[in-house]
């Protein structure tokens, strides 16, 4: 095993003593750095994930720029359905479309989910590639959606206010709904795999919707099937499960043999410790709009949620993505706060 010369990442993910928490923040290679901009003003969004120079450079900028202590390759969770042959494009100030979402059991049928993760090559590439450049100082991420923040977007076509679609969908055709939480699920298994192979030092899985169900709907629709994924995954990769709104279901994620659980800020540090019996590494909860604060603001903010959570056993992050527009010089006056944290 190569080491890592910053490990604090990987220290608090195994629940090792640390100095200070480590940090990183979700959608850390995003629309708040002028380079990025750049970037995105001459490459559409899928030729920036698909051409390794470009997913590595953007990986990168966060890095060299915010000084964190992870790096997560740039991609999208979108790239699975893509990679199964729906047609997935990303509008400029709208976010993903899908013209023909999944309607019945044909479409589901014709998914192509054998030649999958051939199609994803382009990501084990930028893995590859990005692991060289960062030279060992820092660990690299890789993620995935949930199966059903997945299915989601297939059913839904794109991001949605109360979910009608996907929750009919669901309600009425519930076999229907898990074959292809299966096919999704076996998928993002050789995905994540293959990407671990190619260098990925941890995983996040990203539940971004999870809490558009009931408690039990959850545990029928999202539950199970992240469960799967993370059972065939601890074994060679730390893993970190974000379930976003998912309070319910904490107590039970810290008792599968994940390595990580991601709270949003709707939770509070001592319910999320108290929930999870303290066992497990926790990682949040900033809200992503309090980084529009005052730097006063944000430091006695950052300050409480550090006292909150602890310095063991814990990953300082936002509670959700970070903000397009949000200014780069908070975004440093938080890390900075982190950093300095004893
Ligand atoms: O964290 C990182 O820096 C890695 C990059 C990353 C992106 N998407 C790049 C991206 C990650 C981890 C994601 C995950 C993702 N994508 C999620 C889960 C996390 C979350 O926020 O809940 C979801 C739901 C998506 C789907 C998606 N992609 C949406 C809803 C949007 C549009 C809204 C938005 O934030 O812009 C995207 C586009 C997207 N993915 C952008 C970036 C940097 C912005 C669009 C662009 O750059 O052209």
């Amino acid at each position: 095993m190569i080491k890592i010369k910053n490990d604090l990442f990987l220290k608090a993910l195994k629940g090792e003593k640390v100095d200070r928490p480590p940090v990183w923040i979700m959608r850390q290679a995003g629309r708040y750095l002028p380079d990025f901009m750049k970037l995105k003003n001459k490459y559409d969004f899928f030729t920036r994930c698909q051409t390794p120079e470009l997913a590595c450079e953007i990986t990168l900028m966060p890095i060299q720029q915010i000084g964190l202590d992870a790096a997560i390759i740039f991609s999208d969770i979108l790239v699975v359905p893509q990679a199964m042959g729906v047609k997935v494009e990303m509008k400029n100030n709208f976010g993903p479309f899908i013209e023909f979402p999944i309607k019945n059991k044909s479409d589901i049928q014709n998914l192509d989910i054998k030649n999958a993760e051939e199609r994803l090559d382009y990501v084990f590439k930028a893995v590859e590639m990005t692991k060289k450049a960062l030279n060992n100082e820092v660990p690299l991420i890789g993620f995935a959606g949930s199966p059903w923040t997945i299915l989601c977007y297939m059913i839904e076509g794109s991001g949605s206010k109360n979910f009608a679609s996907v929750k009919n969908f669901c309600f009425k055709n519930p076999e229907l709904a898990h074959n292809l939480l299966e096919k999704i699920t076996k998928v993002t298994i050789s995905y994540l795999k293959k990407k671990i192979l190619s260098g990925i030092d941890a995983v996040q899985l990203f539940d971004s919707w999870g809490g558009v169900l009931s408690h039990t709907d959850y545990q029928i629709f999202s539950y199970p099937y992240i469960k799967q994924i993370s059972d065939s995954l601890n074994s060679i990769s730390p893993v970190i499960i974000y379930p976003k709104g998912c309070w319910h279901s904490l107590s039970a994620y810290s008792k599968i043999g994940a390595a990580a659980i991601g709270i949003d800020w709707s939770c509070s540090a001592r319910n999320a410790r108290y929930l999870t019996g303290n066992n497990i590494t926790l990682q949040g909860n900033f809200d992503p709009s309090r980084l529009f604060s005052s730097k006063k603001d944000i430091k006695k903010h950052t300050l409480s949620m550090l006292n909150e959570f602890g310095k063991q056993s814990y990953i300082a992050n936002l509670g959700h993505g970070i903000l397009p527009n949000t200014p780069v010089d908070n975004v440093k006056t938080f890390v900075k706060t982190i950093k300095d944290y004893k």
